[in-house]
């Protein structure tokens, strides 16, 4: 019997916490998967300030790299300070080398960034492989939307699965309670344990950076439907049977722990399209907070930008989406809830209002390092209805943008969603 590699690709805020995760599971199943766990690190310089408990006399304030401190110290000094990682979690700076051998791919990193990271790793990788994306964010080109998941596994040729809840990072790394939601439904030929109908998604697209190609190579294997009937173009290899299978059961034991509850469902749609768009909406709650408008008008922001989100899905996934995933799953509602109380893009948002500059700003000044995602989403989801000529049926959506773009002001919010109200 073999076992499965697991290596996270990315290693920020999420990254960091999820290969904790992962590592405290591989750990207690060394039955399933390697104890080691890969976790890929961009490379940076980091100093140790004097107060930190890992300051070293003899390096000083010299720079160090970030891969060395967190080999050395078990910590994320810089993206998760003051959580003890396991020591089987390994910091790799070479992607290629991380994800060697891995037959379990976690794709955990900012979404502007994964273009260039699966273009190195392309052809690199087990052709076996299946993935999971925690990315919250969508894949916009002229010639469609996509998610994540999709894009990733149809640029590699895989299969690949999608993590979204309501997630703050912080607190899960301290092992505060929490739910999240996996989806993941490859074709039946993975396994015989939890079959079940095929969900992808309806609009294909393709790198938008000239420079990287990442054309689908067919590999060998399988070819498979998409949920409208369509035969991909990417041909499925099957796990071999010497392992274990990587099938819902598989998966909930490589993520779930004491603290953090996951709930499995086949609706990949619906769990990406809940993480991307709920940080558009934060933005919006925190342009209201910012704005001194109170809870009440926070409330509202939330209930139009549910209904967006569950439209937008309606509208643009039809043949594969689950509304019922946006009101009643971890990934839907409650990530609303939480992005909406304490998320980076909300409290971003909040204070560039009080403080009269731009969220930008705001995320350059505040975060350290750290990426927004609501940002470029409201852009990206923006250019993508202009195309369709449907910006006025998105009202929240248009005017997060337009005052992102600075064609608005925050004081505009209210008037422009009143105006293109429903
Ligand atoms: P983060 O905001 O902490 O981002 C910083 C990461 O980006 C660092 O690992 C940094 O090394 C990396 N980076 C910077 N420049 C890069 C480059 N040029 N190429 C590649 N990497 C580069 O990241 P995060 O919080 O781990 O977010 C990852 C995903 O998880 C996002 O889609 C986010 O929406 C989602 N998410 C975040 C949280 C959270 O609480 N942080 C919770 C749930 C989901
Ligand atoms: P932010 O990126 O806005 O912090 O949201 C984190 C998140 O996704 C919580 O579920």
């Amino acid at each position: 019997e073999k076992r499965h590699k697991v290596t996270v690709i990315g290693s920020g805020n999420w990254g960091s916490t999820i290969s904790k995760i992962v590592a405290e599971n591989t750990k207690e199943h060394p039955e399933i998967f390697e104890p080691e766990v890969h976790m890929w690190v961009y490379e940076e310089d980091v100093v140790i300030s004097k107060d930190s408990p890992h300051y070293d006399e003899s390096v000083g304030d010299q720079p160090q790299k970030l891969t060395d401190v967190i080999n050395k110290y078990h910590e994320n000094v810089k993206y998760l300070p003051g959580i003890k990682l396991p020591s089987n979690l390994i910091a790799n700076p070479s992607v290629v080398d991380a994800v060697k051998d891995s037959s379990i791919l976690i794709f955990n990193l900012p979404h502007q960034f994964i273009d260039r990271v699966s273009a190195q790793i392309k052809g690199k990788i087990v052709p076996f492989a299946r993935g999971i994306s925690c990315i919250k964010g969508v894949h916009v080109t002229d010639e469609g939307i996509s998610l994540f998941s999709e894009w990733i596994g149809d640029g590699l040729g895989i299969y690949c699965g999608a993590l979204s809840g309501a997630n703050i990072a912080s607190e899960i790394a301290a092992e505060k309670w929490c739910g999240t939601t996996i989806a993941y439904d490859p074709p039946p030929m993975d396994s015989s344990r939890n079959p079940s109908p095929r969900a992808t998604t309806p609009i294909r697209s393709s790198a938008t950076d000239p420079d990287i190609n990442l054309s689908i190579t067919p590999l060998e294997g399988m070819q498979h439907k998409d949920a409208r009937g369509r035969t991909s173009k990417t041909k499925l290899v099957p796990v071999p049977s010497e392992y274990p299978p990587l099938d819902h059961e598989t998966f909930q034991t490589l993520f779930e722990r004491p603290y953090f509850l996951v709930s499995m469902v086949s609706d990949v749609a619906g769990v990406s399209l809940g993480g991307a768009l709920k940080n558009i909406v934060a933005l919006g709650a925190g342009f209201v907070v910012g704005l001194g408008l109170g809870d009440n008008a926070k409330s509202e922001i939330v209930r139009r930008g549910l209904l967006e989100m569950i439209k937008f899905g309606k509208e643009f996934f039809k043949e594969t989406v689950q509304p019922e995933t946006f009101t009643i799953e971890s990934a839907g509602v409650a990530d609303l809830i939480t992005s909406c109380s304490s998320g980076r893009n909300f409290r971003c948002a909040s204070h560039a209002v009080e403080q009269g500059v731009s969220v930008a700003e705001i995320e350059a000044k505040e975060l350290n390092g750290q990426k927004l995602q609501g940002t470029t989403t409201a852009m990206e989801v923006h250019s993508f209805l202009k195309v369709h000529n449907m910006e006025k049926d998105y009202p929240l959506f248009t005017a997060v943008n337009d005052i992102i773009e600075g064609k608005n002001t925050y004081q505009d919010l209210l008037q422009l969603i009143n105006k293109r109200r429903n």
